[in-house]
C-alpha cells in the first residue's frame, strides 16, 4: 500500500489516499472522489494528463551517487510506459521526444502521465496538467 496525494484538482479534492501498488491512477482518483477529465480512457486523447512526482524513495544501502551522469535515477521506481502513452504525450507537447526515449531506455516514468495508463508503483504526488 502506498500514499497518493492529489493536489489542485478543485474544492474538496485535495486529499491523501492509500492505494494498492499496481492499481490504475485514474481508478484510484475516481474511487476517492477526485475528478480527472477523461475521454477515451485508452491513452489516445491526452485529456487525463496529470503531473506526477514520486515522493518516496527506494531503500538503498548504496552510498555513492544516486543519479548516473546519463540520467538514470536509482531512487525512482522502475515503470514501464507504453509507447502509445509516450506518443500521445509527445504529440500534445507535454514531454519532449528525448524525455520519451529516456523513459523507455531507463524504464522510468515521465513527470507527466496519462492517468488512464498510469500504474501506481510507489508513493505519488499528483497535480493537474495545465
Ligand atoms: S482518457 Fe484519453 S488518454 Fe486518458
Amino acid at each position: 500500500m502506498v500514499n497518493v496525494i492529489f493536489c489542485g484538482f478543485g474544492d474538496g479534492m485535495d486529499k491523501r489516499v492509500v492505494a494498492k501498488q499496481g492499481d490504475l491512477l485514474l481508478r484510484v482518483a475516481l474511487n476517492n472522489g477526485v475528478i480527472i477529465p477523461t475521454e477515451c480512457k485508452d491513452g489516445m486523447c491526452g485529456s487525463c494528463a496529470v503531473r506526477i512526482e514520486e515522493i518516496g524513495t527506494i531503500p538503498s544501502n548504496n552510498t555513492t551517487s544516486d543519479i548516473d551522469p546519463d540520467g538514470w535515477d536509482k531512487n525512482k521506481y522502475t515503470t514501464y510506459m507504453e509507447e502509445k502513452e509516450l506518443n500521445t504525450l509527445v504529440e500534445m507537447g507535454a514531454i519532449s521526444k528525448l524525455e520519451a526515449e529516456s523513459a523507455q531506455q531507463y524504464t522510468q516514468q515521465t513527470a507527466v502521465r496519462l492517468a488512464c495508463q498510469c500504474i501506481i508503483k510507489g508513493p505519488l504526488l499528483v497535480k493537474p496538467f495545465e
